[in-house]
């Protein structure tokens, strides 16, 4: 059966990804030939299929540490499954593409707690190898820089071999700056659209530096986190102890945290070793031109670009991560970066399931 995929000239994949934010899930249709470092793709088409906020909030719910019992978790799988596949019918529509022909589904699942050790370490490697996949290049170093709920940070030396990649999540993304749009209207809006409260603030610089303190951001790398370092306590603490900053202030400055915790990531951890021209962002986060703009001026050695100009929307780029991974764990190439984890060996991760119309 995976022969049969293997030795089509081109596969059909569909990616699949919902990340911390529960913003949505995420559809990419990719054309894939070849696998490992003679793989090329083409984006067919980009969907993204958004939550109703029962589906948030019920997610929300069973990220955070301590919570989702095994009731609301069975009922999500269940009800997340389905949503799942109406995005891959979905994506498959629009591009005009039959569902049937369809060769292959790389999903992510649904994020709902980071646990530390091993497991989501393997996930950062994965996702850095991805990277590589899509970004790398001869002549120059690049910083792939994906944010997301939380912001991670994949940096490839010019001309490296994957096994000199580098990847981890450098703190906060979006998350913070979701927390208190919410709490400011009321749960009327999601996110800080374009950057638009953010932009009428004023970042308050003390509060900045006490956020720029966090302990996660000092830990040097591999590492990785979630709503457990930046999910409703923190936010909370932050509510309580500024409640006499106005609200746009308290955006401007969690914007800012985002920007300058990436800018910290990429000066303590990255840059001293090799030299990076270049960062390419994705994630919904590239939509927010403030904190784009905040980024910017944190890192202006580094020419920051949003992943459109590679051919992969900002809001696409993960899910086709998916679908590549999908393509290399059916030719068996390894799709870990084992000097990154100090793992043995590199190894096929993921897990292969056959569909019906397939058997
Ligand atoms: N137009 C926009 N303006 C500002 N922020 C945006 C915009 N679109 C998306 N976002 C931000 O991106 C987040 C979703 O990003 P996404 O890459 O899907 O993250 P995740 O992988 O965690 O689901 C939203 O929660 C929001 O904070
Ligand atoms: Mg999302």
């Amino acid at each position: 059966m995976i022969a049969g995929l293997t030795t089509k000239p081109e596969r059909l994949v569909v990616g699949i990804m919902s990340g911390t934010s529960a913003d949505g899930v995420d559809a990419a249709l990719l054309q894939i030939r070849g696998t490992g470092e003679a793989l090329s793709w083409r984006l067919l088409r980009h969907e993204t299929l958004h939550y109703s906020v029962k589906v948030r909030d019920l997610i929300r719910r069973c990220s955070e540490p301590g919570s989702g019992d095994a009731a609301s978790i069975c009922r999500l799988n269940v009800l997340l499954g389905e949503l799942f596949a109406r995005a891959v019918t979905h994506v498959a529509e629009r591009a005009g593409v039959e569902p049937k022909s369809i060769d292959l589904i790389g999903s992510h699942g649904q994020t709902l707690q980071n646990l530390p050790g091993p497991v989501t370490i393997t996930g950062i490697t994965v996702r850095s190898y991805v990277d590589f996949l899509l970004f790398r290049n001869r002549s120059r170093g690049r910083l792939v820089i994906n944010i997301g709920g939380v912001a991670s940070l994949t940096a490839i030396p010019a001309n490296a071999a994957a096994d000199r990649v580098l990847g981890f999540d450098s703190g906060p993304g979006n998350m913070v700056i979701d927390g208190l749009v919410a709490h400011m209207t009321g749960g009327r809006e999601a996110f800080d659209h374009g950057g638009r409260y953010g932009r009428k603030g004023k970042s308050a610089d003390e509060l900045l530096a006490r956020l720029l303190d966090h302990p996660y951001l000092l830990t040097p790398p591999p590492k990785s986190c979630g709503r457990e370092e930046f999910g409703r306590p923190f936010l909370e603490s932050i509510l309580k102890e500024n409640a006499a900053l106005p609200p746009n202030d308290l955006i401007a400055t969690a914007t800012r945290f985002t920007a300058e915790s990436i800018a910290f990531a990429c000066r303590r951890y990255v840059m001293p070793h090799n030299v990076y021209e270049e960062a390419i962002v994705s994630g919904g986060g590239a939509r927010n031109d403030y904190l784009m703009e905040q980024l910017r001026a944190a890192i202006p050695e580094l020419s920051i670009k949003e992943s459109d100009e590679y051919g992969l929307p900002a809001a696409a780029k993960e899910a086709a991560s998916f679908a590549l991974l999908a393509n290399e764990a059916i030719h068996g190439t390894p799709n870990n970066l084992p000097t990154v984890t100090g793992a043995a060996r590199a190894v096929v991760l993921g897990t292969i399931v056959f569909g019906r119309t397939s058997q």
